[in-house]
């Protein structure tokens, strides 16, 4: 299978970690020559529920039965994309409306457009180092060159600042559609919002007509300790992405915005984001069953105790710092060098870490929000062993 893997399979790295893979179940992966690996990494932060939890699959099965896809999203009422839109729009404290896509970063795209048809203008603002996804508008506000170079030209009017400086505040002006940032930026290397960095974007948004859209495709639904990230900084965007964790493991995006100006893409011109599968019904049922899961088994109070579980289990003399919130975790080594080696040998253990996109010492811990408290010490006491063995 590996030989067809790299001859017929797109590429996307030349270092894949290239397990192969025979099934999943809880918070492990099993490769097909039985050995079983404790997931901390949840398909990046997908994977909210662990894998195959059987909420989940029994929707998609149920789901399955009923009716696959049926129409372009939009036209016909289908039950689960409406509950999974209510859901969704519940969690915020105004009236808004919810659009489903097939991806984060499609999301990104129908916020952008949806800023530039309420705004009448085409300016963004972005942060250095962000991401926010890899079609062209999404990567034209994505801040890191060395990565968008070889792709330009991009969409243009695209402005960028520095992520927690507040003196950048005064680029936003009259001209600004919108300015997008990530809630806390992922491969930047998990960097939390200072002060009250946010609540000064939300004011100057305001005072100039711009609208805010904080990225929380992997900051969203819980992995933080809150439903949405923006709740630990006392704000409410004008559009919210997400995706990943939403679809419980399944492929899925949305937009979210205020209902009067979510109404605007429906007419002049009509159709102004369209999406085939957007919303597919079974993965939009995944969803619904995610979500409630996530709500009934109380997933997101027990992520504060779970991040304090692997702070006090991963101090190491080879570990600077222990960044971001919840279980959305990187341990930054203090040396670059490291990182694969420590990747490589705790897969060799039964651990799967991950890199970070842009922070070359992080070492992402993302893990299912219903891993159980001793599956973390474990995982801990093996990223331990590693690192004790690298610095004898
Ligand atoms: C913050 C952020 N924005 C956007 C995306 C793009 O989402 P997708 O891969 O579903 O297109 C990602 C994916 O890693 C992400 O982490």
């Amino acid at each position: 299978m590996k030989e067809d893997f790299l001859k017929y399979q797109g590429q996307t790295s030349p270092f894949p970690l290239g397990i192969e893979i025979e099934k999943a179940e809880g918070s492990y992966i099993y490769d097909t020559q039985g050995k079983k690996y404790l997931d901390f990494v949840a398909g990046v932060s997908a994977n909210s529920l662990g894998h195959q939890h059987s909420r989940v699959t029994e929707a998609i099965k149920s789901q399955l039965d009923l009716y696959t896809h049926v129409m372009v999203y939009g036209e016909f009422i289908q039950s689960p994309q409406v509950e999974l839109c209510k859901l969704l729009s519940q969690t915020f404290p105004d009236n808004y409306s919810v659009y489903l896509t097939n991806s984060g970063t499609e999301a990104c795209e129908g916020a952008l457009k949806l800023a530039k048809r309420v705004t009448n203008r085409y300016e963004v603002i972005a942060a250095e180092n962000s991401y926010h996804g890899n079609t062209q508008g999404s990567m034209s506000v994505s801040g890191v060159e060395r990565q968008n170079g070889a792709f330009r030209p991009l969409v243009p009017g695209v402005r960028f600042i520095e992520f927690n400086n507040l003196e950048h505040l005064e680029k936003i002006t009259i001209n600004t559609a919108a300015v997008i940032l990530e809630t806390i930026q992922g491969g930047a290397g998990f960097i939390v919002p200072k002060n009250d960095y946010l609540l000064n974007v939300s004011k100057r948004c305001k005072e100039v007509g711009a609208l805010l859209i904080l990225d929380e495709i992997q900051t969203g639904i819980g992995r933080t300790g809150r439903f949405w990230g923006f709740e630990h900084f006392q704000i409410v965007p004008d559009i919210v992405i997400t995706g990943k964790g939403l679809g419980g493991g399944m492929p899925i995006g949305a937009f979210i915005a205020k209902k009067q100006y979510m109404d605007l893409l429906k007419e002049n011109p009509t159709l102004g984001h369209i999406t085939t599968f957007g919303g597919h019904p079974v993965i939009a049922a995944a969803g619904k069953a995610a979500l409630e899961e996530i709500k009934d088994a109380h997933l997101i109070e027990f992520t504060i105790e779970k991040e304090k579980i692997i702070r006090n289990h991963l101090q190491h003399s080879l570990i600077e710092e222990i960044r971001g919130k919840g279980l959305m975790l990187a341990a930054i080594l203090k040396d670059p060098e490291l990182t694969p080696v420590v990747v490589r040998r705790c897969l060799e253990k039964g651990l799967i870490l991950f890199f970070l996109l842009f922070e070359k010492r992080a070492l992402r811990i993302t893990p299912p929000l219903n891993i159980s408290n001793q599956e973390l010490i474990d995982g801990c006491s093996i990223l331990k062993e590693v690192l004790d063995d690298l610095h004898s």
